[in-house]
């Protein structure tokens, strides 16, 4: 491999690769879910869709697995399944002060020119020096970026009115009726809010301040992190990550006022119940205009030379109820490979049914009906008289799974439970009902052997529908 001409990603990437073959180890590790080669990655940042190329950047450190000297990793895909791997695109000019290049989205300016915008932290060892909004150009592979002669592109000065406090962070960029607009996250006094600028021209490298899209109260929410702001359908929805999981509020938006006006909102994905498995979130819109949400899966333990992957990507729609859907892309059915039975029928107290396989790798989709039954379990990776392993339990009304418990939004068919489940090693992602409930986890893996079981208490129950199917890797 040629050295990479940026001495600091050369030394990064070095890094990172030194740590792949303890990382590739771990057998809890992701073998479905993009993550990168080694070592830290958090937030996707970046994401978008350009000349049949998905890109998808990320908070990454390379110096260890845990969070630190925040870079951009880089990956790009043809179908958001399989993944390659590209040099890392950004890294903290330290000669400039510059000790973090925080979250950011991608965009093309007026030249057709690929800019990344990032959050620029200051060193903060002399004082707390406020952050700035900076961008980067790329070549026009995408793959070499040089830091934009017109840095900062946006600064405190810029607002002439409230100044934010140093935490001022996560630009996403935005287009409606021909206008940019840009929003961050950003607190000041007693609020955090999601501030909203408009592009001065095409270079998006000049700003104005058009005041607050959203606010809370920080007693509420210290700060709004991630804000990301779109139009899907005739409806606008706003997902912030608020030091919790992340949080929808689907409304109107007015562009004339710039006035946002919520309907609805909720949590998008609960995770744990002692800290988000889903958070900071992106959004991306393709070439056939579905907008893919892209958020990171959090929460596994350290010491093992990577820590953090990416959910599945999902497809985002708003139903008529004003609440967002989440699906799983299709395009992740490629991935299936041999299928392991259960045939559908009653499910009997006492008399667990099983379909057996030895993988820890799977999706699995299952409709139940819980007739009579009090309540029914779901075990992932259990033993052979069904007990043990992940358990996914529904009385009817909420969801535990692995512990964190929800209600279950009312559907259409009250009594029956549709759910789309995908385990990868240590992440477990479920989709319930058409995906107006989403909870990622992440888990023990469960020990390889005997399979899924499905069990019914106080009554019977009965399974629908049943297909399980291992899944291939994607590296
Ligand atoms: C969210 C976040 C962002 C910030 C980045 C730093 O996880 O805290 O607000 O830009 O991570 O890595």
């Amino acid at each position: 491999m040629t050295a990479h001409p940026n001495p600091a990603i050369e030394r990064a990437m070095t890094s990172v690769a030194a740590a792949v073959s303890q990382a590739e180890a771990d057998p809890a590790r992701p073998r479905y879910h993009f993550r990168p080669p080694a070592q830290w990655m958090n937030d996707p940042n970046g994401v978008i869709f350009h000349n049949g190329w998905y890109h998808l950047f990320y908070q990454h450190n390379p110096y260890g697995d845990a969070w630190g000297h925040i870079h951009w990793g880089h990956a790009r895909s043809r179908d958001l399944v399989h993944w390659e791997h590209l040099p890392i695109a950004l890294w903290p000019s330290l000669e400039l002060n510059e000790a973090h290049c925080f979250s950011g989205c991608a965009a093309l300016d007026g030249l057709g020119r690929p800019l990344l915008i990032y959050t620029s932290v200051p060193n903060q060892e002399d004082g707390r020096p406020p952050f700035t909004q900076r961008a980067a150009v790329g070549d026009p592979d995408w793959i070499h970026w040089q830091k934009h002669p017109a840095n900062p592109i946006l600064a405190l000065e810029t607002h002439g009115g409230p100044p934010f406090e140093p935490d001022w962070r996560d630009p996403f960029v935005f287009h409606e009726a021909g206008r940019a607009f840009l929003v961050l996250a950003g607190s000041y006094d007693d609020m955090a809010g999601v501030a909203l600028y408009e592009a001065a021209d095409a270079s998006l490298t000049r700003w104005d301040y058009r005041g607050l899209l959203y606010q809370t109260p920080r007693s509420d929410a210290r700060l709004l992190e991630c804000p990301n702001f779109v139009r899907i359908g005739d409806k606008w929805l706003l997902l912030t990550s608020p030091f919790r999981p992340v949080e929808y509020v689907t409304g109107s938006f007015d562009v004339a006022l710039l006035r946002f006006t919520p309907e609805q909102r909720g949590v998008l994905d609960p995770g744990a119940t002692d800290a988000p498995n889903y958070y900071a979130t992106n959004i991306l819109f393709d070439a056939a205009g579905r907008s893919i949400l892209l958020g990171w899966v959090r929460g596994f333990p350290a010491g093992r030379a990577w820590n953090g992957c990416l959910a599945l990507p999902r497809i985002l729609t708003i139903g008529d109820d004003g609440h967002p859907r989440q699906q799983p892309i299709p395009e992740l059915q490629q991935l299936r490979g041999r299928e392991r039975p259960l045939a559908p029928g009653v499910i009997r107290p006492g008399a667990p049914v099983m379909a057996h396989t030895p993988s820890d790798t799977f999706e699995l989709e299952a409709v139940i009906e819980t007739g009579n039954a009090g309540a029914v379990t779901l075990r992932l990776g259990c033993a052979d008289d069904g007990g043990g392993g992940i358990a996914i339990r529904s009385d009817g009304q909420t969801l535990d799974v692995a512990g964190t418990v929800v209600a279950i939004p009312a559907g259409e068919e009250p009594a029956q439970l549709a759910l789309q489940i995908f385990l990868d090693k240590s992440v477990l992602e479920v989709y319930v009902n058409g995906g107006r409930l989403c909870v990622t986890r992440v888990v023990e893996p469960p020990r390889a052997g005997v399979g899924v079981s499905l069990a019914a208490e106080g009554g019977n129950a009965e399974l629908r529908a049943f297909r399980l199917w291992e899944m291939r890797g994607i590296w």
